[in-house]
């Protein structure tokens, strides 16, 4: 038996193993970037050239592609990156493609919402998910775009509509929530960041972000007061770096980091690893709400199965149904904008 607990390998240690993999299995690893040339695009796909298990590595944006992937192309790894720029050249970008990574569109500014992103964020994920359809119509898409509580409800409605929907195969990418719930637990008690994790749950904005620390491995606790401060941190980590660059953006090397980190580990069990976890918001039914973010085992075929929300503290469920409200709005949000 697994544990829902298991610590995700570094990308380092995830290399190493995806290199025993590629030598085995003859996958076809093409991943696609859409927004490549932005301030997570381009950190992300640094770190996916350096996973040698990616064959192809197709870049789109609206804007700078060829000079991101020339650049990128002298890397000495082994995938083949090209650019692709602007509409005419999406199809070609997604011909093929096994996992698709979105984070195109807007980010926040201070004092804004992710949900002040919609109007802007949600007809590029409509178009961009559409354009899937037809180029890639079995590829795994990973929602990074804002907000992820309503883009990846739109996601799925456009799928639905083209008759390409697969639940387990289109996923909000949360990483960034549990990598940021294990460094500050770490920073609290002393530990390396790299031994921890905490399994976040829910959503991706304010309170829908839940972290089950109650679930962490090592175990730890905490007084009320500073479980509460800790919770709330967690929750607006966002935030803080929005208003830290006052203006300039939001979250970008972290979130590459993040969206490295669950594709390398989608990929690692695409192509055979056994036991590799990921928290994820996908198409639920572990509570009231028809999307939720657990932890997800990963296996050759996407998602093998939802490992649910656990054992959870009074306190945690009492933030479950504080944010239930809230994420079933956004949801219907997104459905209402992908029928209209
Ligand atoms: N899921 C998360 O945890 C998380 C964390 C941080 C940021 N985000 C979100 O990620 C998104 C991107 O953030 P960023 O900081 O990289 O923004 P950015 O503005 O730096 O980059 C966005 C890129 O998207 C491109 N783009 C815009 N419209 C496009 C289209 N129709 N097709 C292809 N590309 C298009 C832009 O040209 C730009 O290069 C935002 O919505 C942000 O809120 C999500």
């Amino acid at each position: 038996m697994f544990s829902r607990l298991a610590r995700p390998q570094t990308l380092g240690a995830l290399a190493g193993a995806l290199r025993n993999f590629s030598s085995t299995t003859a996958c076809n690893n093409k991943v696609a970037v859409l927004g490549a040339s932005g301030g997570i695009g381009q950190p992300l796909s640094l770190l996916l050239k350096n996973n040698p298990v990616i064959t192809q590595l197709a870049l789109y944006d609206i804007a700078h592609t060829p000079g991101v992937a020339c650049d990128l192309s002298h890397i000495e790894t082994g995938s083949e990156v090209k650019g692709f720029l602007g509409d005419a050249e999406l199809g070609a970008c997604l011909d093929g493609c096994e996992i698709v990574v979105i984070p195109a569109g807007v980010p926040r500014k201070p004092g804004m919402t992710r949900d002040d992103l919609f109007n802007t964020n949600a007809s590029i994920v409509r178009d961009l998910v559409k354009a899937c359809t037809k180029h890639c119509p079995t590829a795994f898409l990973l929602l990074i775009t804002n907000p992820v509580n309503s883009t990846v409800p739109i996601a799925s409605e456009v799928c639905k509509a083209a008759g390409t929907y697969d639940p387990n195969r289109v996923i909000g990418v949360t990483t960034l929530d549990v990598v940021r719930a294990n460094t500050f637990v770490a920073n609290l008690k002393g530990l390396n960041p790299a031994d921890v994790n905490v399994p976040v749950v829910g959503g991706h904005a304010g309170k829908t972000i839940i972290p089950l620390i109650s679930q962490a491995t090592p175990s730890v606790e905490f007084d009320p007061e500073t479980l509460d401060n800790l919770t709330k941190r967690i929750q607006d980590a966002g935030t803080e770096v929005v208003n830290a660059k006052a203006g300039a953006g939001s979250a970008t090397l972290s979130m590459a980091y993040a969206g490295a980190r669950f594709t390398n580990s989608l990929l690692a069990a695409l192509n055979g690893k056994e036991g590799v976890i990921e928290c994820g918001f996908i198409k639920s039914s572990e509570t009231e709400c028809p999307y939720f973010s657990t932890p997800l085992l990963l296996g050759k075929n996407g998602i093998e199965r939802n490992l649910g929300l656990g054992k959870l503290s009074d306190y945690e469920t009492k933030l479950v149904a504080d944010a239930m409200d809230e994420l079933k709005g956004s949801i219907a949000k997104g459905e209402k904008f992908a029928s209209q």
